[in-house]
Order: C-alpha cells, then structure tokens, then sequence
C-alpha cells in the first residue's frame, strides 16, 4: 500500500501535486460562482462579515497563517488566526457577523471542535476546511469546504498542509468576489496562477536530490534554525514542526525581522540556518530584508540554507546551500517553499534512523483537549 515508497510520508509528499489539483477541481464555474461542498451560508451572510478568526492546531495553524497574508489583502476584512486551544479560553470578541474558520485535517481535533462550539454559541458563523468527509468538525459547521488529499497515513502532516492552502486561497477569493472587493476577472486570474501551482510542486518535488544528500550532512546538527518573512515565515514555522516532530532535533522558525530581538545569539559557528526568501519579483523590499538577514547570519557562523526562486542568482554567494523554486506569486508561494522542508525533516529523521510515520508521542487525531 505504500506504493514502492520507504514511507507513506514520502508518497503523500509525492502526491502533492494530484492532491492540490483535485482540490481545485471544479470549484470555480464560468460566471466565478464559487462551490462549497455543504453551504449553510448566504452570500449575503459573507457580505455582512466584519472579521475572520481562523482557529486550528500544528500545522493547520500554519496553513491558517498563510491564509491571513491572502485574506486581508484580497478581501481587506481583518483577519486573526489563533491556536484553537488559546482561542476558546480568552473570551474572545464574536458575533453573527464574525466568521470563523475553523481547518483540520483529521476534523476530529477536539481543541479546534471545542473552539468551533464556542464560536457557534457566540452566533459567530463557522466554516470548515476539512480533509475528512462527515466527521464531527464538518458536521457542525455552517459550511465546509472540503481538501480533496485523500487519506493521510502518517501522523506528520504534509499533502494536507497544501490543499488546506488551496482550500484557504479558495475561501479568500470567493469572500473578495462575493463582497466587490475583486472583480470575476481579477479572481479569474489568481485562480489561473493557482492551476499552474501543481506542476511547479511537481518541479520542485524533481529536483530534491541535493535535499537528500544535504539531510544526511545534517542529521548530527544540535539545533536548526528557519528564518522567513510574510507568508515565510508561517513556512519556517511548519520547516521547524516537521523536523521536531520527525527528527526529534531542536527546531525553531522566526520571522527573520526578530533574529536581532534576541534569537542570533543562538547562532554558533556551523548551525545550519533555512532561510525562505521571498519573490524579488513580487514584494522586492521584503527579498532584500531577507538577503540581509541571511547575511547577519553567516556573519555569526551560521551554515545557510537558502530556498530561492529561480533566478534569483543574487542570493547564491550568501548560500551554502541553493535551493531554488520555480517562480511564483508571493502569496502562493509557500505551496512550493513549503515542499524542500518537508522533504529535508523526513530525511534528516530517516538517516537518525526514526520512525518516519510514526514518530514516538504522537497521534494522527488529537481527540482529547
Ligand atoms: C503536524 C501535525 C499536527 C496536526 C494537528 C492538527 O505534522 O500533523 O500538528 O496538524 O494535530 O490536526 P488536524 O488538522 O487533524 O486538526
């Protein structure tokens, strides 16, 4: 069943680029409707939204992450995203026209479904982003939005990472239609960057020899840093919780404008740091901001490893390492940075010699608070 595969993390890494075309699969029709899979919503219900609160756990919480980047720009709604567990014990601010969104892959986890409930008796309206047909978060949610990843055998999250990405895109441009905020033709566009967004994965997945040989190097690493900025930095959190999780090494991602706020006196000579740059292309301020940091890090010591777009040559004499993905819009970008990371944790914990899918004190579903 695992295909050929060492692990069925590997296949699901694999299957990436099938699961994120399927989850866009015809949710879009001609005249830019829309499909939701089960809508108790109105449009109007979306057009009298004043917040988003996006609640959910590990790496459902970094895929909400990225989801606020997109949300508040294409919609110009404020959105928050808040760990599901931190959310329900703050007597947070809701009411009917608060929408919250609640993503889980398992939509079994009982800290996002306790969140869910709180919200719904607060009159909030709820969405679900969800990767499991029928289970509990869908169930008692006003509308859901299903991933289409198909089933997830190992307990770290990957292929779902990436449609509940899809999935997040898919809300944000729908709320930006719905609302006037973009018009058909605009949200046409985006969702034609994120068809292509399947072979680019496909590309990246290609070309992780290099990752492989660099996991090995690795593995006796103490500590390995992430650093990124915008939605970067939501992927070097998820790069450090999958080598965590999988590797069992100290991990840590950090929006790169921080290092200086305390976090660059860990770094000692040969700590290898990842560095997610953003698109020159895209918001060029912020790839310069990056190229920086990278810079005051490997003045400490620090061993680099740069993900890049292709391209972008700038960065290379910073680089130990060179990671390069094909170009992207910014926003969309971490459906492609995101994949090296996952491939580098899996690695670097086959060659420690761990159980890839089944990392010692976890569970798939977390179904007790
Ligand atoms: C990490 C991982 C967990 C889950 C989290 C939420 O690889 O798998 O952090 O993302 O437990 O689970 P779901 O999405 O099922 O609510």
């Amino acid at each position: 069943e695992k295909g050929g595969y060492e692990y069925f993390m590997a296949k699901e890494i694999d299957e990436q680029p099938r699961a994120v075309a399927d989850t866009l699969l015809g949710r879009h029709s001609e005249t830019g409707e829309m499909t939701l899979d089960e809508v108790r919503l109105t449009d109007q219900d979306l057009r009298d939204v004043d917040k988003v609160f996006i609640v959910a756990c590990g790496t459902s919480y970094h895929a909400g992450q990225v989801a606020k980047y997109a949300i508040e720009h294409w919609t110009r709604i404020p959105c928050e995203v808040e760990l599901a567990s931190e959310f329900r014990y703050r007597d947070p601010v809701l009411d009917r026209s608060t929408l919250v969104v609640a993503i889980s892959q398992s939509g079994e986890t009982m800290d996002t479904l306790m969140a869910l409930r709180h919200a719904k008796e607060q009159k909030a309206r709820v969405l679900a982003i969800c990767n499991t047909n029928g289970s509990t978060i869908p169930r008692e949610s006003d509308a859901v939005l299903y991933t289409h990843g198909g089933p997830e055998i190992a307990v770290a999250s990957t292929k779902a990472f990436l449609t509940q990405l899809t999935a997040c895109y898919l809300v944000g441009l729908h709320l930006a239609q719905v609302r006037g905020v973009m018009f058909a033709d605009e949200v046409g566009a985006v969702l034609e960057r994120l068809n292509q967004m399947p072979a680019k994965i496909r590309a990246v997945l290609d070309a992780m020899g290099p990752v492989r040989e660099l996991a090995v190097d690795l593995a006796a690493a103490k500590s390995v840093l992430f650093i990124g900025r915008h939605v970067g930095y939501p992927v070097a959190l998820e790069g450090a919780l999958k080598l965590k999780e999988l590797a069992y090494m100290h991990a840590e991602g950090f929006a790169a404008g921080e290092l200086k706020h305390g976090p660059i006196s860990l770094i000692e000579p040969g700590t290898p740091v990842v560095c997610v740059v953003p698109s020159p292309r895209g918001r060029s301020v912020l790839r310069d901001k990056l190229v920086s940091n990278i810079q005051e890090v490997r003045a400490r010591g620090a061993r680099t490893i740069v993900i890049a777009e292709e391209g972008d040559e700038a960065v290379v004499p910073f680089a130990d390492h060179v990671i390069f993905v094909p170009p992207t819009p910014t926003l969309l970008a971490p459906l492609v940075t995101t994949v090296p990371l996952q491939v580098l944790a899996c690695e670097i914990a086959s060659a420690r010699g761990h159980d890839v899918d089944q990392p010692r004190n976890l569970a798939k579903s977390v179904t007790v608070e």
